[in-house]
């Protein structure tokens, strides 16, 4: 006698996706959210300051701590399954998509700047005190320039726009289209 096991029923059953975000992407989210306020802060407070380089040396650690986060970031949202897309118009779903992906570039742009820009300068970046992340490139005032420009003339403010896109989506959904789209991130 043979047993056939009834593998024809377990292969058209097909994965079901989740209505939210894994634990792991709602954590890196407002880690991320958290960080950039706190990498804004200190250069906010850098500005208005007389206290040296303090908070600026603070700036360029959260920076590169960001840095890393978004590392950790990018390889738990494709370890996670992604959730079924809200019903919405084929546009909306593709500038919601497309902002994602536009800001996760920006914010591996962001502090990849800052180092280039620092390293060019012909300095180290001090890391909370801890070690030091010397240059490793030839000192290039040129190029410091330019990548400072980036930094803040290019980056930042389109971090900025890609941002508010975000916000206003998610308020226009969470308000108006009263889909609960919070739910999927919280
Ligand atoms: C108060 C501020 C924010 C709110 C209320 C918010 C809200 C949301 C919501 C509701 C989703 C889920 C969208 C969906 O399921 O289709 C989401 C996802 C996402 N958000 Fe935000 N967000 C905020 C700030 C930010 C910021 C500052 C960034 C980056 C600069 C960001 C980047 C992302 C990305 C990339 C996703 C897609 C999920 C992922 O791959 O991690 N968000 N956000
Ligand atoms: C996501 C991470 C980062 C964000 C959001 C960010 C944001 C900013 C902002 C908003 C400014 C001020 C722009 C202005 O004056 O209008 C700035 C300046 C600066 N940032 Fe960053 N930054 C980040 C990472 C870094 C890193 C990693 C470094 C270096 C290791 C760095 C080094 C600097 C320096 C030296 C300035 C001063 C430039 C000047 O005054 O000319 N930043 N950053």
């Amino acid at each position: 006698m043979s047993i056939a096991p009834n593998n024809r029923r377990a292969n058209t059953v097909t994965a079901v996706k989740p209505n939210k975000w894994s634990s792991a992407v709602k954590i890196f989210h407002w880690g991320s959210v958290l960080l950039l306020i706190v990498v804004w802060g200190m250069i906010t407070l850098h500005e208005g300051s007389s206290a040296g380089e303090t908070y600026l040396d603070l700036h360029r650690a959260f920076g590169v701590s960001l840095l890393f986060w978004m590392i950790a970031r990018v390889i738990s949202r494709v370890i996670s399954p992604t959730p079924a897309d809200l019903p919405v118009a084929k546009w909306q779903r593709m500038v919601s998509h497309l902002t994602h992906l536009l800001l996760y570039v920006l914010l591996f742009a962001m502090p990849l700047s800052g180092i280039l820009m620092t390293w060019y300068g012909g300095r180290s970046i001090d890391m909370f005190g801890l070690f030091n992340l010397p240059s490793i490139l030839a000192t290039d005032r040129g190029q410091a320039r330019f990548f400072n420009n980036l930094h803040t003339d290019v980056i930042w403010p389109a971090i900025l726009v890609f941002t508010a896109i975000h916000i206003l989506g998610a308020l226009q959904h969470q308000f108006i289209k009263k889909d609960n789209i919070m739910s999927r991130i919280k």
